[in-house]
């Protein structure tokens, strides 16, 4: 089988792109996937230097101050040098236009660190960590016009049963989310 070409879309830290990347290098994705990109909306975002440490194309286009519909359309021109398979955002903290979405019907995926049918949008581990859940869900779901609203792939519980604070729903959640989209990329890959 091919591996897919993939870009992986990232606005901050980028510890979920981390993952995917090592996934590829030497986990469940070595096979089925090959990181042909990793872009950012923002040249400060610290997760570009990882990505260059190991030899990965990197680009930026800063998307401050530009109008959605035309910061996007740069984004669609630049991809439009790479074939990709699939776009994967992690921690890409923009909603994309129509015509981006368009453009990749069904192959763009985001994973988000709550249920999203219960919480869309920034702040998922404060909602969780607010509301005292006992447990949380991280999704990973198609993309669609909405915010966090597209169809969901999977699902995976994170127990919350004894935290005592952000920081520790958020360390348990990424570690979930770390093994997770991995996960849900190798079933959605092999189909
Ligand atoms: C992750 O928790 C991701 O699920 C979340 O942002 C964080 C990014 O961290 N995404 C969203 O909230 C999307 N609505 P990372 O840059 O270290 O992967």
């Amino acid at each position: 089988m091919m591996k897919k070409k993939i870009a992986i879309f990232i606005s901050g830290r980028g510890s979920n792109m981390q993952a995917i990347v090592e996934q590829c290098q030497r986990g469940p994705l070595k096979d089925l996937a090959q990181v042909e990109l990793v872009f950012a909306n923002k040249a400060s975002a610290a997760g570009l230097e990882y990505a260059k440490s190991q030899g990965l194309e990197t680009r930026c286009i800063n998307s401050k101050g530009l109008k959605r519909l035309d910061f996007d359309a740069k984004v669609i021109d630049l991809l439009s040098n790479y074939e990709l398979d699939f776009i994967i955002l992690a921690g890409y903290m923009r909603v994309l236009s129509s015509p981006f979405v368009q453009a990749y019907q069904g192959r763009i995926i985001n994973i988000h660190p709550a249920d999203t049918s219960l919480h869309q949008g920034l702040h998922a581990y404060e909602w969780a960590y607010e509301n005292q859940l006992a447990a949380t869900k991280i999704t990973v779901h198609f993309v669609d016009e909405g915010m966090d609203t597209g169809a969901v792939i999977a699902q995976a519980s994170v127990d919350l049963k004894g935290v005592e604070s952000l920081q520790d729903v958020e360390k348990r959640g990424l570690a979930v989310e770390h093994q997770f989209y991995s996960a849900t990329l190798k079933s959605l890959f092999e189909a």
